[in-house]
């Protein structure tokens, strides 16, 4: 019997998903997902400080096995890295969310499931055959999030993560100057009733303390980026703080994420799982945000080019690939597990 001819997979690298992603999209689409706020500052800077920070070459360290196994929130990872919640996946793949949990799944890589899913809950914890946890929105009142709370408990999500930084939707440039309206795109109708109030922008330190109290699961926030209220979120028993910027689609000229993550660090000094996002597009910047002490990096636009490229398995391979960065790299420091990417390891080379 002849044996099958190996067949090469559709992406190499990268950088060409992201090429496939924004051939295959409509215009508008493309800039809704790569967009960020303003004059996209905050997404240059990301990038920025991420690419001046150096990594320590140590050699003569036998590296034949190296392991990626971590946990987060005491829940087992194959490897440090995570799906970022997003909206509005439907306007990259027809399935959205749901093929974003086979992704996630083929990939062996924990996703959040964005609070402005268009999917219910169940059904994409139904596909899911990776970890999921849940980014929560305040799109209602307490009444609305504590139902929605309870489906997502039932459905076998690990963890709740509160989005801090939306009290206002910000002025998305690309999307202003292309008149282009996600919601309208995506077909959601108007509520009848008129526009709901503005719950996000009412959020306060007292919502915090009623979701430790309405859920079961350990309770994190995203879009945290001062020392100040990260000591605030620990003190009150938050379990998860995100360092975040939402990838600059928030607040335009905040500081970078990588340098808003060691004194935050520090000030937490173990008592929550830090975890990271906003311009991670590679296995080495997963390794500088560990070295700096986070546990695990959420990866949003480059995952959204594995979905618009090639769906489910456009994602899984944009996991491979980050994956496969990793372990190399981790080998070329001379590190062989999680636990082993210290501070020492980055410097700050301009
Ligand atoms: C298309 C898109 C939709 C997003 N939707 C959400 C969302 O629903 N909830 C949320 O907390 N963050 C959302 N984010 C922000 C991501 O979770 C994440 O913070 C950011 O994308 C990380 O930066 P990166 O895209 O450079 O990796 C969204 C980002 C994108 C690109």
């Amino acid at each position: 019997m002849t044996p099958p001819i190996p067949t090469a997979p559709r992406f190499m690298t990268l950088p060409e998903i992201r090429r496939a992603a924004r051939e295959c999209l409509p215009r508008d689409h493309w800039n809704f997902g790569d967009g960020a706020a303003e004059t996209e500052s905050t997404k240059r800077r990301n990038r920025r400080h991420l690419d001046r920070l150096a990594i320590q070459q140590n050699v003569l360290v036998d590296v034949r096995q190296i392991d990626l196994t971590t946990t987060l929130l005491g829940v087992p990872l194959a490897w440090p890295v995570a799906v970022a919640p997003m909206g509005g996946l439907v306007l990259f793949n027809p399935e959205g969310d749901v093929e974003m949990a086979r992704g996630a799944g083929r990939g062996q890589t924990l996703q959040w499931l964005s609070g402005a899913t268009g999917w219910p809950v169940e059904d994409v914890a139904k596909v899911a055959t990776a970890p999921q946890m849940f980014q929560l929105y305040a799109h209602g009142d307490h009444g609305w999030m504590g139902e929605l709370l309870a489906r997502v408990e039932a459905a076998g999500y690990k963890a709740i993560a509160l989005t801090v930084d939306v009290q206002q939707y910000s002025r998305r440039e690309r999307d202003v100057f292309n008149r282009f309206s996600p919601r309208q795109a995506m077909e959601i109708a108007p509520n009848p009733r008129g526009p709901l109030p503005n719950f996000q922008a009412g959020l306060t330190w007292a919502d915090v303390d009623w979701l430790m109290k309405t859920t079961t699961l350990p309770v994190g926030l995203k879009g945290i980026m001062t020392v100040a209220d990260a000591r605030r979120a620990v003190d009150m028993g938050v379990k998860l703080i995100w360092v975040s910027n939402h990838g600059g689609r928030q607040l335009d000229h905040t500081q970078s994420t990588i340098e808003a993550l060691s004194p935050i660090v520090d000030a937490v000094a173990g008592r929550a799982d830090i975890m990271i996002d906003g311009g991670f597009n590679r296995g080495t910047d997963v390794i500088k945000a560990l070295a700096r002490g986070a546990r695990v990096v959420a990866v949003g636009r480059t995952m959204l080019w594995g979905l618009a490229a090639d769906g489910a398995a456009g994602v899984a391979r944009v996991c491979e690939i980050m994956r496969d960065e990793l372990k190399i790299n981790m080998g070329l420091c001379g590190r062989t597990r999680i636990q082993d990417l210290t501070p020492d390891l980055i410097f700050r080379a301009d």
